[in-house]
């Protein structure tokens, strides 16, 4: 009897999928306490012909040159710019991701730290538990209105689009730009415009852009500066879209009003000064992090390794074209 492909998976996941792929394949799955950093990644990849991680395991050249038999990298996570997909691509290993399932819960904390921050929520909520609320007044804690203001969104893909709904349900005026119109833009009235219109004209922006070496500090101090001074800046992408650094200068001279910020340049550090900050809301990486979405994301994760093994094309290949058939 031929024996069953191996798979190392770096971290457990939530729900029932790890338990589902141990029946199908043979599954190395560090304990866990068990830090799995590079030098261990690399000496569990060598016998193995599948590899399901997460976004923050770095998959670079090196460590693909040490996977001799590796066939195919499940990324748990809509993002796979962890991946070197190009090297990838080249050793014939096929890379795939878990869009969709994750759309509704990253556009529900986008919208939460857009009206958390508007509305100055966690400062409230910290004046509260110290003690320092005394009682109503009528110029305490004023933030600024969300309904019928612009909401400039900035990748209107799937994610996009999804906090573009939510904005309609406000009576907002919505602007995106994108690579090219996109097709669910009319449904929710989208105007599409430059980056530059849409960041002096919005009242919100969000982002919503994959990173790469295109988005990479997309939004910088040029770009801030175009912002109005009460604008709100949200991005729930990935932390290297901004440069953070410029952000902090922005947020500590009053050039935006506030942010709203799911993800980190150099994740988990923060960039020195935004801790102190009042004007901005901070979240840990959260934003798919909900039971059902995760439980979701798990199982795709696992049928994307389990297909590719077993010959079948995955549904959610990146690179199609190592796809032989
Ligand atoms: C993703 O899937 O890329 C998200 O960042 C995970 O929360």
């Amino acid at each position: 009897m031929q024996s069953k492909p191996k798979v190392l998976v770096t971290r457990d996941l939530p729900g029932e999928a790890i338990s589902r792929l141990r029946e199908i394949l043979q599954v190395d799955l560090p304990t866990p306490d068990e830090e799995i950093g590079r030098e261990r990644l690399v000496e569990h990849l060598v016998d193995k012909q599948g590899l399901l991680c997460l976004l923050t395991d770095r998959i670079d050249a090196e460590v693909l040159a040490n996977a001799p038999l590796l066939k195919a990298i499940s990324v748990c996570a809509v993002g796979y710019n962890n991946v070197d997909v190009k090297e990838a691509t080249q050793r014939g290993i096929l890379v795939t991701n878990t869009p969709g399932v994750l759309r509704e819960t990253t556009a529900d904390l986008a919208w939460a730290l857009l009206l958390a921050a508007a509305r100055r929520i966690p400062e409230g909520d910290r004046m509260v538990r110290s003690g320092k609320f005394v009682g109503w007044s009528p110029s305490l804690l004023l933030g600024h209105d969300v309904h019928s203001k612009t909401l400039g969104i900035v990748g209107m893909g799937d994610i996009g689009t999804a906090v573009a709904r939510r904005a309609a349900g406000f009576g907002m005026r919505i602007l995106y730009h994108n690579r090219s119109p996109s097709p669910l833009a009319t449904e929710v009235g989208a105007e599409m415009v430059s980056l530059d219109h849409l960041l002096s004209n919005a009242d919100f922006v969000s982002l919503h852009v994959p990173l790469n070496l295109s988005t990479r500090h997309l939004i910088g101090r040029r770009e801030l500066d175009m912002m109005k001074p009460t604008a709100i800046l949200i991005n729930v992408s990935r932390g290297e879209v901004i440069d953070e650094a410029a952000l902090v200068e922005a947020l500590e001279k009053g050039r935006i009003a506030g942010a709203g910020l799911d993800v980190f340049e150099n994740e988990p550090q923060l960039a020195p000064g935004l801790v102190g900050l009042e004007n901005v809301v901070l979240a840990p990486h959260i934003g798919s992090a909900s039971v059902e979405t995760r439980e979701r994301m798990a199982n795709m994760a696992v049928r994307n390794m389990v297909d590719a093994l077993e010959g079948r094309k995955p549904q959610h290949l990146v690179n199609p074209e190592v796809w032989s058939g």
